[in-house]
């Protein structure tokens, strides 16, 4: 392969079709921002949409949740979600964290099989789903029962008819491997049991199609691409076929049928909308619907071909600059099963994202030993990867990490 150029890159950029969604962000300068899969960017417009928020609270008060349509926003920004994923406008609602609505899919699974005793899940997803299924266990008693990738099918087939659900995360947090999300909920289905994607790192990066592969529950996250903000709440899709058989375990009075009648029976609303449970927290809720209008007028196809194209980018620099460095590209090379971030695997992995952050690029460390680096197709150009990768070479050639270490505070992202 010939070696790539900046001014390949730069030449990249300007065909771009997606070159002038870039300005719908405010991005700090001389910065490389590769972390957008753990919190995503602040998009231009969200500063004012808070300062009207608080000015509504200010001036309207109480009045301001109808006035200013406070109360319809779970539902909305819900709608605006479900072209991302695949998914109708009224099967996607948003509430509290991704923890919390995994918490609301996976016990409503539960709680509509009670002849069926096991949820699979799979080993080395990220530890909230985990802990989350471990609390149901302990709640219900129904068995968790967590096998490696490579066996889930096989597992599902073995449980058969006593499994409830299966559980999975779409794209790996730590190394950026995706299931196949169409094949995984066949064999599920092909038991009886319910499909729940977790889709923290695929919302706003991969195309999804939920409806075609036939899923049962999604929760999905954000703050990560879909640029809602520092502990934005998070979504829960629920297909439209099972929203009546489904009931929220944590049912509250914001998901009854008529919240205001204060009716003392738990009466759940029709539809998605018995999945809220309290008032939602309006100033991340409205910093969400923000950040998702960044996708205003996108095609989910175009962000993901410009994602693999940039991933792959990453690659091959990679492959061209850092060989004989010690990395290792612990991500998948074949598009269709690499989602958006490329993790690298290196012995110095923490001090080596520690020196790159002193230069100005934004990665993060993930145990074991993994250099992480996120790809998020809405702002970032070719050049950022091209100087990203210029930076680590660097980083290695001066052997910059080893000096760095003791001297920089540790960033903990998710
Ligand atoms: C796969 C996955 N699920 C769930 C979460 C947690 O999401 P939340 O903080 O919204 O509960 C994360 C956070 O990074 C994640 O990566």
């Amino acid at each position: 392969m010939n070696s790539i150029s900046r001014a390949d890159c730069e030449r990249l950029d300007a065909l771009d079709p997606l070159a002038h969604v870039r300005d719908r962000f405010a991005l700090p300068p001389d910065t490389i921002y590769l972390d957008g899969n753990s919190l995503g960017a602040l998009p231009c417009s969200t500063p004012a949409r808070i300062a009207q928020a608080i000015e509504h609270w200010g001036n309207r008060l109480i009045r301001a949740w109808l006035e200013a349509k406070w109360l319809e926003a779970p539902q909305r920004v819900g709608a605006m979600i479900a072209p991302l994923i695949g998914a109708a406008d009224d099967e996607v609602i948003v509430i509290e964290s991704t923890t919390i609505a995994l918490f609301k899919a996976a016990a409503a699974a539960v709680q509509c099989t009670p002849d069926r005793e096991v949820i699979i899940t799979e080993a080395g997803n990220f530890p909230t789903d985990a802990h989350i299924l471990q609390s149901i266990s302990e709640l219900t008693g129904v068995h968790i029962r967590t096998v490696e990738a490579y066996r889930l099918e096989e597992e599902i087939q073995s449980v058969g008819e006593n499994l409830i659900a299966v559980v999975l995360t779409h794209v790996n947090y730590r190394t950026g491997a995706m299931h196949n999300m169409a094949a995984l909920t066949a064999a599920t289905h092909q038991t009886g049991a319910l499909m729940i994607w977790d889709l923290a790192h695929s919302a706003g990066a991969v195309e999804l199609d939920l409806n075609g592969c036939g899923v049962d529950l999604a929760v999905g996250c954000g703050y990560k691409y879909l640029n809602g903000g520092p502990g934005a709440p998070a979504f829960l899709m629920v297909a439209k076929r099972l929203q009546d058989q489904l009931e929220n375990p944590l049912g509250g009075w914001l998901g009854t049928a008529d919240p205001f009648a204060m009716a003392e029976e738990w009466i759940p609303a029709p539809g998605i909308l018995q999945f809220i449970t309290g008032s939602p927290a309006m100033l991340s809720l409205l910093a969400l619907e923000e950040g998702v209008s960044t996708f205003a007028g996108l095609e989910m196809k175009e962000v993901r071909a410009k994602s693999l194209a940039l991933s792959k980018l990453f690659i091959d620099l990679i492959d061209q600059r850092l060989e004989g460095h010690g990395f290792i590209v612990a991500s998948p090379r074949s598009d269709i099963r690499r989602g958006s971030q490329v993790s690298l695997s290196h012995l110095y992995a923490a001090e080596i994202i520690q020196a790159l952050i002193v230069r100005g690029v934004i990665g993060d460390y993930r145990e074991p030993a993994i250099a992480r680096f996120g790809f998020t197709p809405l702002y970032l150009r070719y050049v950022d990867v091209w100087d990203a990768v210029n930076h680590l070479h660097e980083v290695m050639i001066n052997q910059e990490f080893q000096v760095n270490t003791r001297e920089i505070q540790t960033f903990s992202s998710v």
